[in-house]
């Protein structure tokens, strides 16, 4: 990992977003770190996509602060997007452009010049090379979630969001984007992961922080978590025990 800087990638301030009367981002102030593997935990509903469409500019904040690299998402927003990539939780490209071209038209909506080179080389390293031209509605489930990786990284962004990139996805390919995930920390790329496989934060994260019904329970490095379960616990059990917790307190 990378030498910790005062700025951090992301910086939450009291994050807030509503739709109509439902709260679904509560008050959630979080910093990630340059350099390292955040992994945002929290069951469906808990508010992880939303909060992320917050910080990429999908969204907009109810109310609250969001900096990347200590620039603001909203004044300085030509700045922020190109700073962020997002895998989406769910599949969105034209199902008429090939693997090839979807990269290119990506550069353009980045603002970049055409780079078919670049193009070419995240083909190659997502093994789509041979799928080049073909219809991207063509594609294997797996070879579609690596497109939708290669998508994001057109523009080199120093902080990725992965928003369950593994939902649905086969032991094997998991285990790519695992690896995948890793060689762009170690590149020096920051990197958000929503899921809810515990196991996939266990292996991965430097640090985790879990979200109920919008609101941020916990951030706690791995190890500091992991200790939580006495040292033999699995992730898992020590999650829906702090999930549970949370729903308590709310209740008391
Ligand atoms: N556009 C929207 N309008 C109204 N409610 C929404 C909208 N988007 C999300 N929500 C609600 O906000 C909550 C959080 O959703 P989401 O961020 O998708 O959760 P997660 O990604 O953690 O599963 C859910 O209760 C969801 O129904
Ligand atoms: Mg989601």
């Amino acid at each position: 990992m990378s030498a910790p800087t005062p700025t951090p990638a992301l910086r939450c301030t009291n994050v807030v977003k509503r739709f109509g009367d439902f709260e679904a981002v509560k008050d959630v102030s979080l910093e990630v770190r340059h350099g390292e593997i955040f992994a945002l935990l929290g069951p469906n509903g808990a508010g992880k996509t939303t909060l992320i469409g917050c910080i990429t500019g999908l969204g907009r904040a109810t109310s609250g602060s969001i900096e990347v690299f200590g620039f603001d998402v909203q004044k300085d927003f030509r700045i922020t997007r190109r700073l962020v990539g997002l895998v989406p939780q769910e599949i969105n490209f034209d199902p008429f452009l090939s693997p090839y071209q979807s990269l290119l038209v990506q550069q353009g909506l980045m603002g970049r010049k055409p780079d078919p080179a670049r193009a070419e080389a995240l083909l190659e390293t997502f093994s789509l090379s041979d799928h080049r031209d073909a219809y991207s509605r063509h594609l294997s489930g797996g070879m579609k979630r690596r497109l939708l990786v290669a998508k994001a990284l057109v523009h080199h962004p120093k902080l990725l969001f992965l928003d369950e990139p593994t939902a649905g996805v086969d032991v094997e390919l998991r285990k790519e984007l695992w690896d995948e995930v890793r060689r762009l920390r170690d590149e020096g790329t920051t990197i958000v992961l929503t899921t809810h496989y515990l196991e996939e934060a266990e292996m991965l994260a430097d640090r985790i922080g879990v979200l109920r019904k919008g609101e941020l329970l916990v951030v706690e490095d791995r190890e500091t978590m992991l200790a939580r379960g006495g040292g033999d616990k699995r992730l898992e059990d020590i999650f829906v025990q702090l999930v549970r917790d949370g729903a308590k307190e709310a209740a008391e």
